[in-house]
């Protein structure tokens, strides 16, 4: 499994992996395009494909901003899922935060996507906020959660 950034031919495998999940944000075919355009708020897009380099088996974007960046998507797939995948991508997101001088990494997530909080929590997120009813399909709070990132600590 390689960890790399993504590119514009990746876009149709990101599509269908989030496609697969309930859970995950939902974009439209157009706003993934964005990712690339030199315009669009800047973000951040990582895929992890598999040993052949063939197949895209998990993704994470985040929005970039100069104090923090915000994880906006990130989804394995189902067969990789308890790989330690998301786990890469997250500490891949967060060195390249650190190194971009941002201070926090934050996002939001459905109260009741444990295996989301588990993994939030594991990597040392902890809950900053509360949202009710933010999300629809199925209508739930969102847990708004954040990271705080040392400038001086260099782990992956
Ligand atoms: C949440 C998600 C990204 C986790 O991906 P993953 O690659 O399976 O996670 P990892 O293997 O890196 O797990 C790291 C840790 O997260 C926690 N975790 C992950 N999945 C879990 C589950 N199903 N149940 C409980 N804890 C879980 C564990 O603490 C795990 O560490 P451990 O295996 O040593 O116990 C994946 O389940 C997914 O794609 N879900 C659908 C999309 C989604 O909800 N995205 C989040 C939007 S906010």
């Amino acid at each position: 499994m390689l960890i790399r950034a993504a590119n514009p031919a990746d876009i149709p495998q990101i599509i269908a992996l989030a496609g697969q999940s309930e859970t995950a944000a939902h974009w439209s075919a157009r706003e993934y395009d964005a990712l690339f355009d030199q315009e669009a708020p800047k973000r951040a897009a990582l895929v992890a494909v598999d040993d052949q380099q063939s197949a895209v088996i998990a993704f994470a974007i985040a929005r970039c901003m100069a104090d923090e960046w915000e994880l906006e998507n990130i989804v394995v797939a189902l067969s990789s899922r308890r790989l330690g995948i998301a786990q890469q991508l997250v500490q891949r997101l967060k060195s390249d935060a650190q190194r971009s001088g941002a201070g926090c990494i934050i996002l939001e997530v459905r109260e009741f996507n444990a295996s989301a909080r588990q993994l939030y929590a594991k990597l040392g997120f902890t809950e900053s906020g509360h949202r009710r009813d933010y999300y629809d399909n199925p209508r739930e709070d969102a847990l708004l959660l954040r990271l705080e990132l040392q400038s001086g600590d260099k782990t992956p």
